[in-house]
């Protein structure tokens, strides 16, 4: 099969097409033609190795998994002898942590995978897993509830734009900060309020939230703890300058009544599941900026470098 590799750290260019064996599944896997897959900031941080400690995740020399990519969307192509959840033929969408940039991914039955939400492209559905996730792992560690208001910083993004929904979702009052090109697009996600950056610096109007999400790790707590209620929570998706995140995380537990919170991303089929009704009850779309061939992957890794993408970034297979 046809598949992106890598057998080193380093730029795009370190990503190659190679033609590589088809993998087989095992008794509790699915094998898996994928339609699409996407690059996401996850992809490009595994690639190049940056921050060095992934490298003790996937490999400390070199990439122990040559075939990168985890967000996927596909059709069951056959399943082990244990598989009770799937069939062939069944089109399903998930993540695994590597080896979806290609034709053919195995995937556990148990993994975070779902069958693929009627009436959505795969296109799409590859777009769906990872932002969300994110957003959904740092509402619950900021424990955002019902009726509390938020503010979404970065929210043209992969997680901005996830988040403004999920957070519209559960009920929360949301103000979305983006660029004037992105403010049509995140009210039409719901938003009850935009903040355009280039016009308005929403540390100096006055008002005030109980969760600030910084979805693009682009703010800091230092500036914008003002905006927050007595006892409000900032909630970041990166370590920061310095990796001064996780001091601030422990120092705002003792000192103060606002704290700081990281979210960590943990894809689970309970998540997964959640998107699929939420998107079949038409309370959630992904958003895509551009789509590539798969033989393009490189070009679709420097453009996610950018840090410039609205929403997601398709790779498509077939
Ligand atoms: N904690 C975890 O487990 C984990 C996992 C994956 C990713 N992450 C982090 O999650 C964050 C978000 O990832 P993502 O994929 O959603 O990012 P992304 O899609 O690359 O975000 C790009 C968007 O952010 C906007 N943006 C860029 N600079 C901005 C600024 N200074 N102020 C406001 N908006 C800005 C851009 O629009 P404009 O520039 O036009 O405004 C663009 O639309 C990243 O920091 C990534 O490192 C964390």
């Amino acid at each position: 099969m046809r598949a992106v590799v890598y057998d080193r750290y380093g730029p795009p260019k370190v990503l190659r097409i190679e033609e590589v064996e088809r993998p087989v599944p095992a008794d509790d896997e699915l094998l898996v033609t994928i339609h699409a897959t996407t690059v996401n900031r996850t992809d490009c941080g595994l690639r190049s190795a940056k921050p060095f400690m992934t490298r003790f995740i996937t490999g400390i020399r070199r990439p122990k998994n040559r075939i990168p990519g985890m967000e996927l969307a596909g059709e069951v192509e056959a399943v082990g002898a244990a598989v009770t959840e799937f069939k062939v033929g069944d089109h399903v969408f998930g993540v695994k942590g590597f080896g979806a940039h290609a034709e053919f991914v195995c995937i556990r039955e148990s993994a975070p995978l779902a069958h693929k939400p009627a009436g959505m492209t795969f296109d799409e559905a590859a777009a769906v897993p990872d932002g969300a996730s994110l957003a959904l792992a740092c509402f619950r560690t900021a424990d955002l509830r019902t009726g509390q208001s938020i503010l979404i910083y970065g929210a043209s993004g992969s997680v901005g734009t996830a988040a403004v929904q999920l957070a519209k979702n559960l009920g929360a009052d949301v103000t979305a900060v983006c660029n004037t090109k992105h403010v049509e697009l995140v009210s039409s996600l719901g938003a009850d309020e935009v903040v355009d950056y280039t016009r308005e610096d929403f540390t100096k109007n006055g008002k005030t939230y109980d969760v600030i999400f910084d979805a693009v790790g682009m703010h800091s707590f230092r500036r914008s703890r003002r905006s927050l209620k007595p006892g409000g929570t900032f909630v970041e998706t990166d370590l920061g300058f310095m990796w001064h995140v996780p001091l601030l995380l422990l120092l705002t537990r003792w000192i103060g009544d606002k704290r700081v919170k990281i979210g960590v991303t943990r894809y689970t089929k309970k998540d997964i599941l959640f998107l699929k009704e939420l998107i079949e009850a038409g309370k959630y779309r992904a958003v895509i900026d551009r789509r590539y061939p798969l033989e393009d992957v490189i070009e679709a890794h420097r453009y996610v470098e950018t840090g410039q993408k609205t929403g997601n970034v398709v790779l498509t297979v077939r």
